[in-house]
């Protein structure tokens, strides 16, 4: 097996690992998701999900990763060896290459936007003209798949070169900026006529709107949002240091990425309203709604080729942590190089993307159980794969592990005060469990 590196700085862990957590699914997902689903109430029932099943699952996956310091499938192999629970982490590759596909086909179009907003694209243009203008691009069969594969592309070349040095130190820099952007634009939002109408939404509950199938969204958005249930943390954990505090690590986090969520939420929103644009219109929502958002500002060009720029870069931290699974799979249990395993996952990749992609055009029709290519692979990996992968993963750490060597790996062998350990310990054996269950059993209709 290859010498495993591990994170040398605490900046480093926190880089990489919110860096794999802060992504498309807090910038475009979440707004869309939370627009689809009623606005305040879901965002409750999604930081109800964070708290009480995200952390504790993020907690048991660095566990595992940091113990065994292998690949998401070998380390439940090296933990608990003659068992099948390593299925956990072949599970999860199947979850990458779906998450991929959709996932490609955004980072493309805000490619696209980045090209946009250089070339005078995205300048003097009504809501309407830019909603038009969205909409047949991505039913192109041709420009959004170039994006796309631009996109892979890129991932390719990182991926292969393993220069994941310089995307930690880029991502030092750049997800803060990103950070401080939004906070401007969040400003700029709050000052827009009809504003208070977009934060009424985003905040005032109304729980009539409340059903299960919505509480099951609000789980997939928390695991999809945090990269968990997949083996992405298991790997990245098992670059740690020893002295890597997990709780602590687990909580920043979580907490970062809880905060850009709701930051582009401030942003979002009420443009929304301002604008008489319809909160629910799914995958589109952030692309129809921010370039109406910099068009009000002063610099509206530099703005916005900044904003594509970064959340293109915050798309890249995460998919790279997404294709590190199935790599560092295929390369350590197949004995294939790196450069192989690379290709071969990112030709898999585009050929999922493409499809995602047409199903916005030539092939809308095409549908698996009333849902298009693309909506069929996101709701099966966020709202199935991941809360599934979630679920063996708390059973995993909670009742198949031996509770003194999690114990010990937490405390880093006594050294930290686990004062919340046992409270740790029931939400992995009782309330993960049973509430992922229910939610998913209830929100498929089974239950
Ligand atoms: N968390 C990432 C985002 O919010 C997506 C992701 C999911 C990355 C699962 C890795 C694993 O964009």
């Amino acid at each position: 097996m290859t010498k495993r590196a591990t994170f040398t700085t605490k900046l480093g862990v926190i880089a990489a690992t919110a860096g794999s957590s802060v992504g498309l699914g807090n910038i475009w997902r979440f707004p869309y998701e939370t627009g689809q689903n009623g606005g305040a109430a879901f965002l409750l029932l999604y930081f109800i999900c964070v708290l009480v099943l995200g952390l504790p699952v993020m907690v048991a996956e660095f566990t595992i990763g940091r113990s065994a310091r292998a690949n998401a499938s070998r380390a439940f192999l090296k933990l608990t060896p003659k068992t099948h629970w390593y299925v956990v982490g072949v599970l999860g590759i199947f979850a990458a290459v779906f998450i991929m596909g959709f996932y490609s086909v955004i980072a493309g179009w805000t490619l696209d936007y980045v090209y946009q907003s250089l070339t005078f694209g995205l300048a003097d243009k009504s809501p309407e003209q830019f909603q038009t203008a969205f909409t047949q691009f991505t039913a192109d069969a041709v420009r959004p798949i170039f994006w796309t594969f631009l996109f892979l592309s890129i991932n390719y070349v990182i991926l292969v070169k393993g220069v994941q040095n310089g995307i930690e130190k880029a991502s030092n820099i750049l997800m803060p900026v990103l950070f401080i952007l939004l906070v401007i634009f969040g400003v700029r939002s709050l000052f827009m006529p009809g504003a208070a109408e977009g934060l009424s939404f985003m905040f005032k509950p109304d729980f009539s709107k409340v059903d299960s199938g919505i509480i099951l969204k609000a789980m997939g958005q928390a695991f999809f949002s945090l990269s968990l249930g997949m083996g992405t943390l298991i790997t990245y954990a098992s670059y740690f240091s020893d002295r890597t505090s997990l709780v602590k690590t687990a909580g920043t986090v979580a907490t970062l990425d809880t905060l850009v969520a709701i930051m582009a939420g401030i942003v979002i929103f009420p443009a929304v309203f301002s604008f008489g644009i319809s909160p629910s219109q799914g995958p589109q929502l952030i692309f129809i709604t921010l370039p109406n958002v910099f068009q009000q500002m002063p610099g509206a060009y530099f703005w916005s080729l900044l904003f594509f720029v970064l959340v293109s870069v915050a798309a890249l931290t995460s998919t790279i942590s997404l294709c590190e699974v199935a790599i560092s799979y295929l390369h350590e249990e197949f004995g294939m190089s790196r450069r192989r395993a690379t290709l071969i996952l990112v030709l898999v990749c585009f050929f999922m993307s493409t499809l995602c992609s047409l199903s916005f055009g030539p092939l809308r029709q095409v549908t698996i159980g009333s849902l298009t290519i693309f909506d069929f692979c996101d709701f099966l990996s966020s709202n199935i794969l991941l809360p599934l992968g979630g679920l063996l993963i708390a059973i995993y750490v909670g009742w198949v592990l031996d509770k003194k060597f999690v114990r010990n790996q937490i405390s880093d062998g006594g050294r930290i005060n686990v004062w919340y350990f046992d409270l740790l310990m029931i939400s992995l054996r009782f309330i993960a469990p049973v509430a992922i269950s229910l939610i998913f059993l209830s929100g498929l209709g089974l239950f």
